[in-house]
C-alpha cells in the first residue's frame, strides 16, 4: 500500500466507485421524482384541457350515456383514465361518489381518489399519488363548482409503474455499466502508474549511482511531461557534479604538486649542508635556498588554507569604517624594498578628497598586495605602476596599473582559475583566484583590462 503504484491505481478505483456511487444513489432516485411530478403536471394540464365538456354537464339533466360518452372522449383524447365524482357536501365534510368512469369496471383498479377528496375541500385542482396494489397510480383531480361550491371532481389518473420500471433499468444499467468502468479504472489506473512509478524507479537508480560517484550514465529522457524534464534537470546536475569532481581532483593533484616541489628541494639542500666540507660562501648560498623554499611553502600554505575558506564560505570578513586613501598609501610603502630591487616606479593618485568606506582593510590590503606583487613579478624591470583609488558612481574603485607586456588574449579568461600561470615566474597561480574569490565575498568585483604595454587590474566595491 506504500507504494506509488498502488496508491495511484487504488485512487482511480476511489474515484470512479464515487462517481458511480453518485449516479446510483442520487441521479437514479431523483430521476424517479423528475419523471412522477412530469406525470403530474402532464395531467393536470390535460384536466385543465378536457375537463369543460364533462363540467357542463354537471347540474343539468342529461342522460348517463351522453355524461358517459364525454367521459370517454376526454380519456380517449388525453390517454388518461378519466372518472366523474359527484359531491355531496354533509356535516362531516364533502362526500364523494362515482359517477362515470372511463375504464371497465370489472377489470380496473378499484380507486378512492384521495385528491379528489382535497379537491373538493379546497375548491383548487389537485395532484397526487395513489397507492394501490397494483402500484401507484398519479392523479389530478379538477374541481367542478355548482352553486357557490363544489358540484363534482373529475379525476384524470395515470399508473406509474412504468416510470419505476424505467428508473429500475437505468440503475442496473448504472450498476452494470459502473462495474465494468472500476474494473477499467482499476486495471487501467495500475498500468499507468506502474509506467509512471517505473521512471521514478529509474531516477531514483540515476541518483544512487551518482551518489555511489559514478557522473557517466545519463538517464534517457523519453517524453517533455514533468518528469522528463526532471530527467534533463537530473542529466545537467549530473553533468555539473562531474565537472566540478574533476576540479576538485584537478585542485588536489596541482596542490600536492606544487607542496612536493618545495619539499623536494628543501631534501636535496639538507643533504648538500651535511657536507662538513663546504665552504661557508657556499653554505650561505644554499641556506639562502632554504629560506627561499621554506618561504614559498609558507606562502603556498597560507594561499591554500585561504583559498579553502573562500570556497567552502567560512572566510569571516571585519568591516570596519577605513580611509581607503591611507590604506592605499601604506600598503604602497610595504613594497619600497620590492621596487627599488625592480627598478620600478610606482606613483599614487588618490582622487578622492575623502573616501571613508566601510570594508575589512585586512582583506582589503591583501588584494591590493596580489595585485602590486603580479605588477612587479609579471613585468620587466623599470617598470611604472600606477595606483588609482576614488570613488565614483557609489562604488569604491582602486586600480594597479602597469606598463608591462600586457597578458595575451587566450590566458586573460583563464587567470583568475586557481594555478594558473602563463609566466616563467615562481608563482603557484593563486594570487588573483584568491583575489577574486575575496573580491566577490565582499560583494565587489575584481576585472582586468590589458593590452600590450597596459594592464589595469580594478578592485570595484560598494561604497
Ligand atoms: N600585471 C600582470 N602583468 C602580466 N601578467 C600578469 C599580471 N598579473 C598576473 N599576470 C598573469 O596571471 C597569472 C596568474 O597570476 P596569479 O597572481 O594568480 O599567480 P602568480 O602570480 O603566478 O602566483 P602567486 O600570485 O600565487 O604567487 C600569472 O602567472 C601571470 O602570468
Ligand atoms: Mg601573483
Amino acid at each position: 500500500m506504500r507504494s506509488l503504484r498502488n496508491r495511484l491505481a487504488l485512487m482511480f478505483f476511489a474515484i470512479t466507485f464515487v462517481a458511480i456511487a453518485v449516479l446510483y444513489l442520487y441521479v437514479a432516485p431523483g430521476l424517479q421524482t423528475r419523471l412522477i411530478n412530469e406525470k403530474l403536471n402532464a395531467l393536470s394540464a390535460a384536466a385543465a384541457r378536457y375537463s369543460a365538456s364533462i363540467s357542463a354537464t354537471v347540474g343539468n339533466s342529461d342522460l348517463p350515456p351522453v355524461v358517459r360518452l364525454r367521459v370517454d372522449t376526454a380519456a380517449l383524447a388525453s390517454g388518461n383514465r378519466v372518472a366523474l365524482l359527484s359531491v355531496a357536501q354533509t356535516r362531516a365534510g364533502p362526500q364523494l361518489s362515482p359517477q362515470q368512469d372511463s375504464s371497465n369496471k370489472a377489470a380496473a383498479e378499484p380507486l378512492s381518489y384521495p385528491v379528489a377528496v382535497t379537491a373538493a375541500k379546497t375548491a383548487q385542482p389537485a395532484t397526487g399519488l395513489e397507492m394501490t396494489a397494483a402500484g401507484q397510480i398519479a392523479e389530478a383531480a379538477y374541481p367542478v363548482p355548482y352553486q357557490g361550491h363544489v358540484g363534482a371532481v373529475i379525476v384524470f389518473s395515470d399508473p406509474v409503474a412504468d416510470i419505476a420500471h424505467s428508473v429500475a433499468i437505468v440503475r442496473h444499467d448504472i450498476l452494470v455499466a459502473g462495474g465494468l468502468a472500476l474494473l477499467v479504472a482499476l486495471i487501467g489506473g495500475y498500468l499507468v502508474a506502474r509506467a509512471l512509478s517505473q521512471r521514478v524507479k529509474r531516477l531514483e537508480h540515476a541518483a544512487e549511482q551518482v551518489a555511489g560517484g559514478d557522473f557517466d550514465h545519463p538517464i534517457a529522457v523519453d517524453s517533455p511531461d514533468e518528469l522528463g524534464q526532471l530527467a534533463v534537470a537530473f542529466n545537467e546536475m549530473q553533468h555539473r557534479l562531474a565537472q566540478l569532481e574533476s576540479a576538485r581532483k584537478q585542485f588536489i593533484a596541482t596542490a600536492s604538486h606544487e607542496l612536493r616541489t618545495p619539499i623536494f628541494s628543501l631534501g636535496g639542500f639538507v643533504e648538500l649542508l651535511e657536507d662538513d666540507d663546504l665552504d661557508p660562501e657556499t653554505r650561505r648560498r644554499f641556506l639562502d635556498q632554504v629560506r627561499g623554499q621554506v618561504e614559498r611553502l609558507r606562502k603556498l600554505s597560507v594561499d591554500l588554507l585561504d583559498l579553502s575558506k573562500l570556497e567552502s564560505g567560512s572566510l569571516e570578513l571585519r568591516p570596519e569604517q577605513v580611509d581607503i586613501g591611507e590604506l592605499t598609501r601604506s600598503v604602497s610603502a610595504e613594497f619600497e624594498p620590492g621596487l627599488a630591487q625592480h627598478d620600478a616606479h610606482l606613483e599614487l593618485r588618490l582622487t578622492a578628497r575623502s573616501a571613508d568606506m566601510l570594508c575589512d582593510p585586512v582583506r582589503v590590503a591583501q588584494i591590493m598586495r596580489i595585485l602590486l606583487d603580479n605588477a612587479l613579478t609579471h613585468t620587466p624591470t623599470g617598470t611604472r605602476i600606477v595606483v588609482t583609488a576614488g570613488r565614483e558612481d557609489g562604488r569604491v574603485r582602486l586600480a594597479v596599473r602597469d606598463d608591462g607586456d600586457g597578458i595575451d588574449r587566450a590566458a586573460l579568461s583563464r587567470i583568475f582559475e586557481p594555478f594558473y600561470t602563463s609566466d616563467d615566474a615562481q608563482g603557484s597561480g593563486l594570487g588573483l583566484a584568491i583575489a577574486s574569490e575575496l573580491a566577490e565575498r565582499m560583494a565587489g568585483h575584481l576585472y582586468v583590462e590589458s593590452g600590450p604595454g597596459r594592464t589595469t587590474f580594478t578592485l570595484e566595491l560598494p561604497a
